[in-house]
Parts: C-alpha cells; structure tokens; sequence
C-alpha cells in the first residue's frame, strides 16, 4: 500500500538562518528548487508581520521560480493579506499570529474571526487561490470553517505531535473524528505543525488527507545529511504510511 499523500515543505526556517546574519545565503529559493528535485510537490512559506524570516521578496522570488505550487501562509493583517492577494500565490493558508510566540502556537478562532474570513477568504479565492483555514481539530473550529468558505482546513498537529503514548493515541483520535467530520462537510483536509520522521505516518494515514506541510524537522535534518536526502526520505515515508 501506498499513499498519494502530497509533501508540501516549508522553507521557513531556511530564511531564519539566512536572517540571523542579514546575508543572502542560504538562499530559500535555492534550497526550494532542490527540495522540489528531491520530491516536495508544493514549497510552503509564512510571511510574518514581523519579517522574522521569510521576507517580501522572497515571496515574489519563490512564486516566479518554483515549478510546483507555493502555499502562502498569512494572518488576518490588512498589510499582509494585501501582499497576498497581489503574490499570485495558488494557495494561502490563514493563521493566527502573534509577535510574542515562537511559531505559530494554536489553530485560528474560525469562528471569533468569522467576520474577517467573510471579507478574506472571498478576496483571496477571486485571486485563483486555494483557502485554507489553519484550525485546531475541534468540531466548532470545522463547521466555522465550512461556513467561511474556504475550500480546505489545515489541521494543527501541533498537540499530537508533542504528546506521548495514550495521550498521543487521544490527539490523534481528535485528528481522524475532525477529518471525517470536515470530509463530510464538503471541505478537504491538510495538516502539519511538529510533524517530524517519527511522527509522520500516522497523519498521512488520516482517511482522506490531501497534504502535509512540514518545515523544522526537514530544515533541521538538512544540516546533517543535505536538503535533497532530508526531503526524499520524508517524501518515502509519506508515501509508504501503512506498508
Ligand atoms: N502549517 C502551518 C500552518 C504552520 O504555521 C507551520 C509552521 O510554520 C507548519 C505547518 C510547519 O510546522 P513545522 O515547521 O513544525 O513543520
């Protein structure tokens, strides 16, 4: 058996380093092109209203080279969905944000931010985008969401994948009842957030999952044994999930 499950890699943490020293390398871009040639089938970045890492050009840089898709993670923020709407992105992901937070902590409140998604959502798919919303696996946050519009939900695998043995067991029974429940409502499921080569497999064997973005684990990875080994191995594991 194997999965048809897509390896979206996010390419974040690439720009971090880069940012550390305000060099140009190691250059995102670059390093998309090779995770792509080593079987990543989207490249995934977070424009943060801090610019803490990805920065505007690099949005522009990664849309004009990459030849699969780029999936543009961005907050409510005016600015910022103003920069998306005009990216050409062909999806975005919608996220809470805060400044303080390391990385992006919990799922989006679909339902406290339903007004915002009403004007939101609507823009970003006029501009030919996939809209995906980035939710905790709660059934509130799942029927807020189909209500919104947007085609997708990403769910947070964030508590899954910090949890350990029977606690583990529940976050991951939590995943399967929101991806059945937002299958049944018409909407198609992502997920991501710690997932690791460890913890993989589980999530790409959520019945119906479409993709998976992942970034930390395969950057980090990258630094011991190369960008084109640290994604090929995490695009096998996806695929060979259950065999
Ligand atoms: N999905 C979303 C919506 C995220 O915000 C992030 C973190 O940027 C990820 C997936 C990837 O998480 P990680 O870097 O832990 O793999």
């Amino acid at each position: 058996m194997s999965t048809s499950v897509k390896l979206h890699v996010n390419v974040d943490h690439v720009a971090t380093v880069r940012q550390a020293r305000r060099e140009a390398f190691p250059d995102p871009v670059a390093w998309a092109l090779r995770a792509e040639a080593a079987g990543a089938e989207g490249i995934t970045c977070h424009l943060r209203m801090d610019r803490r890492h990805i920065q505007d050009e690099d949005v522009r840089q990664l849309r004009a080279r990459i030849g699969t898709r780029l999936n543009l993670e961005l907050s409510l923020n005016p600015e910022i969905v103003a920069i998306a709407v005009e990216s050409g992105a062909q999806a975005f992901c919608l996220v809470p944000e805060s400044r303080a937070e390391v990385t992006t902590e919990g799922g989006l409140d679909a339902r406290k931010e339903s007004q915002r998604l009403a004007e939101v959502v609507p823009a970003l798919i006029e501009r030919g985008g996939e809209v995906s919303l980035f939710i905790d696996p709660e059934e509130d946050q799942v029927r807020a969401s189909a209500d919104s519009g947007a085609q997708f939900i990403e769910l947070h695998t964030g508590r899954y994948a910090l949890a350990q043995g029977i606690d583990r067991e529940a976050e991951l029974a939590r995943l399967v009842r929101a991806t059945e429940l937002a299958t049944s409502l018409g909407l198609q499921v992502n997920a991501g957030h710690g997932l690791d080569y460890s913890n993989v497999q589980p999530i790409a064997l959520l019945p119906g999952v479409v993709e998976l973005n992942i970034g930390y684990a395969i950057v980090a990875e990258s630094l011991f044994c190369g960008v084109d080994e640290a994604v090929a191995r995490m695009a096998r594991l996806i695929q060979q999930a259950g065999s």
